[in-house]
């Protein structure tokens, strides 16, 4: 387990941590909110859909979001995601993160029927990662699809290595294994190892613009012209448009489909 509590104290036993849905502990909305946007970079909080849509998860959807609970409630995992349906075929998955979101709340606010679960993230506290932590809220979001009756739980992964590879086109690095043939990158190999296909890239899976004084606000750089720009822990470069004054930016993820049948 790697270091990372600013208290130094050593997290407690795995075996201790209790999961607990948000429905169960309205209470924890506001911790969990922090501990979703501990480990994100400014740039990744101008999604307008997520902005827009998020407060559903801690309303109608609340049932759906898990936490594993330390002793004291602190939260040492949370998994979000939210119903929707899918034709199950790989042309019928949403465009990427931004649109599965958006189905998934489309169908509930018209009361129709889901048979998918799309899973929308996975963050887990620095002092507990490397702690198996990740795969186990993968598997109850698998076990809550399942309950419900849900044919597949859909993840468009965000690679958590991909930044250091932000020239590499996502077909390609989502592609890459290791010489023991398991993928390359960490996030990607979890969610095979627990039986997930590596469906289709999603290129423009979320998208965040703002004008060249709110990108270099956001990232600390400087943008003096127009072109591509490598910025730290983006999947791929911004692209700066000195004319519009805008910068544009597209959040590469790869679908993964986790077969519930
Ligand atoms: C990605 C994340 C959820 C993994 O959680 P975790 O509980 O540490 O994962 P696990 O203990 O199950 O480890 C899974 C694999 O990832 C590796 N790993 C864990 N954290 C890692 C990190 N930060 N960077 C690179 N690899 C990491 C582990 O070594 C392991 O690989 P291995 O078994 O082949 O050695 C966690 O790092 C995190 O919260 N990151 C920030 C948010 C994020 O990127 N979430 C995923 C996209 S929504």
């Amino acid at each position: 387990m790697t270091a990372g509590d600013p208290a130094g104290a050593p997290p407690p036993d795995v075996g201790s941590l209790r999961l607990v849905t948000l429905a169960e502990r309205p209470d924890l909305a506001d911790a969990l909110s922090d501990h979703n946007g501990a480990p994100w970079p400014e740039f990744m909080f101008q999604d307008p859909v997520v902005n827009a849509l998020w407060h559903h998860l801690e309303e109608e959807f609340a049932p759906w979001q898990r936490m594993l609970l330390e002793a004291n409630d602190r939260i040492a995992a949370a998994a979000n995601c939210a119903p929707l349906s899918w034709d199950g075929t790989s042309e019928g998955l949403p465009d990427g993160w931004d649109d599965q979101f958006t189905r998934s709340v489309a169908l509930m606010r018209a009361g129709m029927p889901t048979d998918t679960l799309g899973a929308l993230q996975i963050v887990v506290a620095d002092r507990w990662r490397g702690a198996g932590l990740a795969g186990r809220m993968v598997r109850s979001m698998m076990a809550a699809g399942r309950a419900a009756g849900h044919r597949a739980l859909i993840a468009c992964v965000r690679p958590t290595d991909k930044h250091r590879y932000p020239l590499v086109p996502i077909e390609r690095y989502a592609r890459w294994t290791r010489p023991d043939g398991e993928p390359l990158d960490a996030w990607i190999r979890l969610h095979v190892r627990l039986g997930g296909r590596i469906d289709r890239p999603a290129p423009r899976s979320m998208t965040m613009r703002g004008t060249v004084a709110d990108w270099e606000r956001w990232t600390g750089l400087t943008f003096p012209g127009s072109g591509e720009y490598v910025v730290p822990f983006a999947t791929r470069p911004v692209t700066i448009d000195l004319a519009s004054d805008t910068g544009t930016y597209f959040d590469e993820n790869v679908w993964i489909v986790h077969d519930l049948s």
